[in-house]
């Protein structure tokens, strides 16, 4: 009896064995070019080497670190501007560079496209239930309590004050310093450092003294791990369990609980502080304050944890994407010697020194400087610092090019390959070239937020486009005046893959003071 029981646990296992080698074998002839249990898609141009069962998930780990360029090979190999694609653990992804699409999901029928799937749950310990990923009534609340600060009071008032103020501590502390002793500086980092002191001041009322400090901002390296790894886990299911190993193998450095921990103490010790205040009788009218006042969804004010998810959403807003135009602005800038030249001649003939000490009229002389925001707009066409994207199909839906959107598909537009797309921008398309942005009359050319959605486009535009313009060419051109750059040699600059658009490894610089 004893002797049968092995033969009969053999036959089961062999059985069972067969049975799945069949039952696989059976739908990876069925699912033979996609992801398991996704419809084939014959209306659209579907994405190479996708391969039974798992579909692009491969190519798209592969190539995880060029991301925006793989995007950009696919769409130019299909010679199409929508095409296809599923992959293991992914919705359908249908992705898109046509700017009628882009007006259509984000515009017309904004109602039925919304945040939601992996990019939510990529980002859960960074955004919360912030402005970033939130929905209906959620969204509406935060929308409404946030726009009321920008005001053009405040423009002309505190944010340009507060903008000067900073490049001057930027000046004093870092790049005059750089100019006595000819070392290097990381043109980016610093530049991290202006966006988050300034916006902290302006949101928050909180100076965090980070431009006087040489040392890496404990709260900025740890933000910045956590907005990798949201982006990583979009793409890469193995994200997590990697973090996990890594743990046991070097269990010295940060993981990524410990990095969310870093990140949340620095919101809740700014919440603090600001409940300690009021509570001593002092009044705020900034960005916190007004979340302090606000309602939620649910007609409750904001506890804590809303609180937190408000200042991390708000400064990845107000800190990284500025900050990343800036310092990929300076590098085409000093790859294109004639630009800089136009670019430095409008800022001698604009910024004079009385200017430069009165926020009211710097603020309304930017306004008239053409040349600068042509440069500005131009750096975000080519390099726009949230360079894709997406958003979940609510219900079936038919694009504009006739492509059929089924329900749960998720949409990917993508302002990275639209800006280098010669069928969008015409032949020179790749080329660092401002003057586009120019009318024959000499005015700045509007162009639409579908061709160019470099700020979002429809109900949920980017609040803060306005700001950003003005704090970039506050200090652009504030810096252009007093400094002269020369890209270090022996540097690669390439961009990092994250929720935003970074530069990997900074951008190193020499500083040169124009006048002494
Ligand atoms: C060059 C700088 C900037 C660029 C290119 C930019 C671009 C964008 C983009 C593409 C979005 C849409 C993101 C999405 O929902 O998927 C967005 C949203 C947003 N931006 Fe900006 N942004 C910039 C600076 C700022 C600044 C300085 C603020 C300051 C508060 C800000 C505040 C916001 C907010 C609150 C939203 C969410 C809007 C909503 O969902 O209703 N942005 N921005």
């Amino acid at each position: 009896m004893n002797d049968l029981l092995p033969t009969a646990t053999n036959n089961i296992t062999g059985t069972a064995a067969l049975i799945s080698t069949t039952v696989l074998g059976l739908l990876a002839l069925k699912y033979n070019d996609r992801a398991i249990f996704t419809d084939r898609r014959k209306d659209i141009p579907n994405l190479p080497k996708s391969v039974p069962l798992f579909g692009v998930l491969f190519d798209q780990i592969e190539n995880k670190n060029r991301n925006l360029d793989w995007f950009d090979d696919n769409i130019n190999k299909l010679d199409s501007m929508t095409m296809f694609g599923s992959a293991l653990g992914l919705p359908p992804m249908i992705m898109t560079i046509d700017p009628r699409n882009v007006n259509h999901i984000l515009k017309d029928n904004f109602s039925n496209y919304v945040k939601g799937g992996n990019l939510v749950k990529a980002g859960r310990e960074l955004f919360g239930h912030g402005i970033f990923v939130a929905n209906g009534e959620q969204w509406r609340y935060q929308r409404k309590a946030a726009s009321i600060i920008f005001n053009a009071a405040n423009f002309r008032d505190n944010f340009s004050r507060v903008f000067i103020q900073e490049v001057n501590t930027m000046s004093k502390y870092v790049l005059d310093k750089k100019a006595a002793s000819g070392e290097t500086i990381d043109f980016q980092d610093i530049i991290y450092k202006f966006t988050l002191e300034s916006f902290v001041d302006i949101g928050f009322g909180k100076n965090l003294k980070i431009l006087t400090s040489e040392e890496k901002v404990p709260f900025s390296t740890s933000f910045d791990y956590c907005q990798h790894v949201a982006f990583e886990r979009i793409i890469d299911p193995f994200t997590d369990l990697r973090d996990s190993i890594k743990s046991i193998f070097r269990p010295n450095e940060l993981t990524h609980k410990d990095h969310v921990k870093v990140i949340n103490e620095f919101a809740y010790s700014l919440i603090d502080e600001r409940s300690e205040q009021l509570k001593q009788g002092h009044e705020y009218n900034d960005l916190l304050s007004r979340f302090m006042n606000a309602l939620n969804e649910d007609g409750q004010p904001l506890n804590k944890s809303e609180l937190r998810d408000t200042v991390l959403n708000f400064i990845i807003a107000g800190r990284d994407t500025t900050a990343q135009t800036l310092s990929w602005g300076l590098y085409y800038l000093l790859m294109h010697p004639r630009v800089e030249e136009k670019l430095v001649a409008e800022v001698e003939e604009y910024v004079t020194e009385e200017i430069e000490n009165d926020p009211a009229k710097f603020y309304e002389t930017i306004k008239k400087m053409v040349y600068a925001h042509a440069v500005f707009y131009e750096t975000l066409r080519l390099e726009p610092v949230v360079p894709s994207n997406a958003k979940m199909a609510l219900e079936d839906d038919i694009l504009p090019d006739g492509t059929h959107v089924r329900k749960n598909d998720l949409v990917l537009w993508n302002p990275y390959s639209m800006g280098r797309s010669m069928k969008i921008w015409g032949l020179d398309a790749q080329d660092f070239r401002p003057e586009r942005w120019i009318t024959k009359e000499g005015d700045l050319k509007r162009e639409s937020a579908s061709k160019w959605p470099a700020f979002h486009h429809g109900p949920r535009v980017c609040l803060g486009q306005n700001l950003a313009t003005l704090e970039g060419l506050m200090a652009l051109t504030l810096l252009l005046k007093r400094y002269k750059f020369t890209l270090a040699p022996n540097q690669e600059i390439k961009y990092s893959v994250a929720l935003t658009h970074p530069l990997k490894d900074g951008i190193n610089v020499y500083v040169e003071k124009r006048y002494h």
